[in-house]
C-alpha cells in the first residue's frame, strides 16, 4: 500500500475524501500522515478523528523561510512516504521538500490559467464560462508541474466564489481520490516534462 502525507491549510474536504476510502485494501493507498502550516486548520480534526498522526510546522516558529523548509521537508519525512498530495496547502515550497518528495497538487482551476491562492476568484473575475480542477505533479514553480489530470466545471450566471468553489471542490474531491489511487496503484512517471500514470 503506498503511504501519503497529506499537506493541509484549511478545512480538509480533500483529505476527509482521502480518508474515506484509504481503508479499501483495494484503493492502494493510505493517508499515513497530515501536516499543516496551521493549527487551526479544521483539517487537523479530520485527521485526528480518522487516527491519523499529525503534524504543525508554522512559518513564525522558524528563523526564515529555509528553516521551515527543512521544518516541513523533516516533518514529512517522519512518515515515510511514497507519495505526497498538497490538499489545500496554500503556502509555495522550496526545491528542499519538492525535490526530496514525489508530490502532487489539487489546484481549484483548469491550470495553466488561474493559478496560484485565488484560482476561483482569478476565473470568475476573467469572465470564463468554464473552468474546473486540476490535480498536477508539484515542481519548483507555483502551480506549474506536469499535469496528471482535470475536470471541466461550468461557470453560472449567478455564481460568486463561494458556489463556485462548492461546486469545483465536488469535481475536485472525486478527481484527487480517482488519480492518487490510480497513481498508488500503477505508479507516476515524470518524463520530458510530462507526467504518466501506470
Ligand atoms: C481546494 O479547492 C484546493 O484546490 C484549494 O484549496 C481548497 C482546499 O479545500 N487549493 C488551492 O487553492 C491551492 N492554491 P479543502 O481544505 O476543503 O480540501
Amino acid at each position: 500500500t503506498t503511504r501519503l502525507v497529506v499537506l493541509v491549510s484549511g478545512g480538509g474536504s480533500n483529505l476527509a475524501a482521502l480518508l474515506a476510502r484509504h481503508d479499501d485494501p483495494a484503493y492502494g493507498a493510505r493517508v499515513v500522515g497530515v501536516v499543516t502550516d496551521r493549527p487551526d486548520a479544521g483539517a487537523l480534526d479530520l485527521a485526528q478523528e480518522a487516527g491519523v498522526p499529525t503534524a504543525v510546522v508554522v512559518p513564525g516558529d522558524f528563523e526564515d523561510r529555509p528553516a521551515w523548509n527543512r521544518g516541513v521537508a523533516e516533518a514529512i519525512a517522519v512518515f515515510s512516504p511514497d507519495l505526497v498530495v498538497l490538499a489545500g496547502f496554500m503556502r509555495i515550497l522550496s526545491p528542499v521538500v519538492v525535490d526530496r518528495f514525489s508530490i502532487v497538487n489539487t489546484h481549484p482551476a483548469l491550470l495553466p490559467s488561474f493559478p496560484g491562492a485565488h484560482g476561483v476568484r482569478d476565473a470568475l473575475a476573467y469572465g470564463v464560462k468554464v473552468t474546473g480542477c486540476t490535480v498536477h505533479v508539484v515542481d519548483a514553480g507555483v502551480d506549474t508541474g506536469p499535469i496528471l489530470a482535470q475536470a471541466a466545471v461550468p461557470v453560472l450566471d449567478d455564481d460568486d466564489e463561494s458556489t463556485l468553489h462548492e461546486r469545483i471542490k465536488v469535481a475536485e474531491r472525486s478527481l484527487l481520490v480517482e488519480t492518487v489511487g490510480r497513481a498508488a496503484r500503477e505508479g507516476l512517471a515524470v518524463e520530458e516534462g510530462r507526467a504518466r500514470i501506470g
